[in-house]
């Protein structure tokens, strides 16, 4: 496995290459991750993961700055994964002066739930996975593919989009969400959670999952549903930003044609303390 650090290496490892899968991350890996670049290695004919901290996702209060940087771990887990290539780029090789073009998605997209509580979130992670793709995928003659994981499944929807707006010559592939035996999803800012937060965190998941059982169940009072989840939760100490079904589609709430038909999301955001965990239940 290699790693590089600057455009220009990355260019020359992937050249005896035509078609690269790519996964793109932040790092601090776990299993989630390495099922991911697993799902990648068949993909293509080299297997990319990036990792990069990307300031221009993070709000100013947000953890950019504590976010965890784990390097030489992450590139022990990835070359056990079968990853060939990892990009690991310092800031100023990916934003050598300020970046001041961004990709800006559609608001009846990105300004929802997690976009809402995030405002800007959505063009940060645009605009970096648009410069990645150029990063990795420039000169490949083959298929691109880079897979994205369901655990941010607005996320996923965003740049399917993104992708199908710019007619940009990638597959996107998604990964199911990897989860712990109690049902937490794998997320690297689980590291944050004291033992005790730790143990609640499957609540969240918990929740979504008795929202999709009370739709499945026949419930079609969905407000009520919703704020009944929420009251759970709070009741146990979460600070709830969001607990909501949604069209998988498109993200908006369904109506009662939608709650006949299925392919619903169940998604949720919520706190403990000061860590801020997302989840989604697909039914
Ligand atoms: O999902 C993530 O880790 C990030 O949002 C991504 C896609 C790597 C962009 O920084």
């Amino acid at each position: 496995m290699r790693v590089v650090h600057t455009i220009a290496d990355l260019r020359q490892a992937l050249a005896p290459y035509d078609s690269p899968a790519f996964v793109p991350t932040m790092g601090n890996l776990h299993d989630g991750h390495l099922a991911l670049v697993r799902r990648a290695r068949g993909l293509g004919d080299v297997c990319v993961t990036s990792i990069f901290v990307n300031r221009l996702q993070f709000l100013p209060h947000e953890d950019f700055d504590t976010y965890p940087r784990t390097l030489e771990a992450d590139c022990a887990k990835l070359a056990s994964a079968g990853c060939d290539i990892v990009f690991a780029p310092a800031e100023h090789e990916l934003y050598p002066e300020p970046q001041t073009f961004t990709v800006q998605p559609p608001a009846a997209l990105a300004d929802l739930l997690e976009g809402h509580y995030r405002p800007g979130f959505f063009t940060g992670v645009c605009t970096v996975v648009m410069k990645l793709f150029q990063c990795v995928f420039a000169q490949a003659k083959g298929q691109r593919h880079a897979v994205f994981g369901k655990k941010d499944y607005q996320q996923l929807l965003v740049i399917r989009h993104m992708v199908r707006q710019f007619a940009l010559p990638v597959t996107i592939h998604d990964g199911e969400i990897e989860r712990a035996p109690d049902g937490l999803a794998l997320s690297s800012r689980n590291s944050y959670l004291s033992p005790t937060q730790r143990a609640e965190a499957p609540q969240l998941v918990l929740a979504l999952r008795t929202l999709a059982a009370g739709v499945l169940g026949g419930e079609r009072n969905l407000a009520a549903l919703e704020e009944r989840a929420q009251h759970t939760l709070t009741a146990r100490g979460w600070q709830v930003d969001y607990l909501t079904v949604r069209r998988r589609e498109d993200l908006q709430p369904p109506g009662v044609e939608d709650l006949q038909m299925g392919r619903l999301v169940a998604l949720g955001a919520a706190r403990l303390g000061r860590t801020r965990l997302i989840d989604s239940w697909e039914f």
